[in-house]
């Protein structure tokens, strides 16, 4: 046990030392300029940040970030075209991956090593895109409040509801995703009925992000709230005492759990069609999908691991274990264009 230890000292010491990466210049500390590796990525998480920073050490490159909507970064993928210097693409909804794909912004990848150690559904078989994490968009109710008639995402439409739903706006993709696994399992007609059932019980015009629904919750403006898991997480772990008085009223409900399971969404993304650096970029994905890159995702960022064996942070796992709907993501991501259009009919703003 002590060797190794030293060992990993030894590692560590000669890392640091070897692959200094200067992230203005690019330089390593002998002046060379590095490979760089640009990403164009919509995911705003710290974590990605030291994760980047990891891959530079360990293969003396650099990482050139940029961040940004992920329509924005999609419109200039397209308008760079084959002058663009992005080599990756990576994104926080499934939505976007499949209209990454859809307009042939991506190149097969050769799939990664790592890649035997996630589930099929979760990658591209071809290679044009794959996942790094997973995301649960739940339902949370305030501690006090009767739910015992609330189990799935189609309860929220019951009149005993009313004025009680804290929801973000329709632009928000996580939304449209949700609403795009609702017409895959239950058809047009009922997906839109399910809008203007949930339109009719909002406490408010939807504004604000995902934590602002849990803080309406908690201010006792409403009672019931949709959110992604990690933003729960984050919340309970905030420096803001606030955030974490907010979090700690509400109770994470995974709906659905007695048939088709709680709606995931995916972060992933691919290697772009003009990108000359795809061996590189194919290495960055193995080391995503590493155990210890898996583990950073759950532990830094609240979200579930891809890789299977790769356990939830204690956060999370205090939810307990839940069913996951298995709607395939590409079915999912097709219906993004039919659920705004669902949106815009049924009123949600
Ligand atoms: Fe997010």
């Amino acid at each position: 046990m002590k060797s190794y230890h030293s060992l990993i000292v030894i590692v560590l010491l000669f890392l640091a030392q070897s692959c200094f990466v200067d992230q203005n210049t690019g330089k390593n500390e002998e002046g060379e300029t590095l490979t760089t590796l640009n990403i164009y990525t919509d995911r705003h998480y710290p974590i990605d940040d030291t994760i980047f920073r990891q891959f530079e050490k360990l293969n003396s490159v650099k990482i050139n970030v940029v961040k940004g909507k992920s329509e924005d970064l999609l419109n200039r993928i397209d308008k760079e075209g084959a002058a663009t210097k992005a080599d990756i693409f990576l994104t926080a909804d499934v939505g976007r991956i499949y209209q990454a794909k859809a307009n042939g912004f991506f190149q097969p990848m050769q799939l990664p090593e790592n890649i035997n150690f996630v589930p099929d559904y979760l990658y591209d078989e071809d290679g044009f895109w794959v996942g790094i994490t997973k995301r649960a968009r739940v339902i949370v109710h305030a501690k006090d409040f009767d739910a015992s008639n609330l189990n799935d995402y189609e309860d929220l439409v019951l009149p005993e509801f009313k004025g009680q739903i804290a929801v973000r706006s329709k632009e928000n993709i996580y939304n449209q995703s949700l609403l795009a696994a609702i017409i895959a399992n239950n058809g047009e007609d009922a997906a839109l009925d399910w809008v203007k059932g949930v339109v009719a019980n909002m406490y408010q015009s939807p504004k604000g992000n995902d934590r602002d629904q849990v803080k309406a919750v908690y201010a006792g403006n409403a009672s019931i709230a949709i959110v992604n898991t990690y933003y729960m997480g984050h919340m309970l772990t905030s420096d803001d005492p606030e955030e974490v008085k907010a979090a700690k009223s509400v109770k994470v409900l995974y709906p659905n759990q007695e048939n088709r399971g709680t709606h995931v969404n995916i972060s992933g993304g691919g290697v772009l069609k003009h990108s000359k650096q795809n061996a590189l970029a194919e290495k960055l994905f193995d080391f995503l999908l590493s155990e210890n890159v898996q583990g950073m995702y759950a532990d830094g960022n609240f979200e579930f691991p891809v890789r299977a064996g790769i356990p939830v942070s204690e956060v999370v796992a205090q939810w307990g274990g839940f069913k996951e709907d298995n709607t395939p993501l590409e079915s999912i991501g097709r219906r993004n264009t039919q659920a705004i259009k669902l949106f815009d009919i049924g009123g949600w703003k």
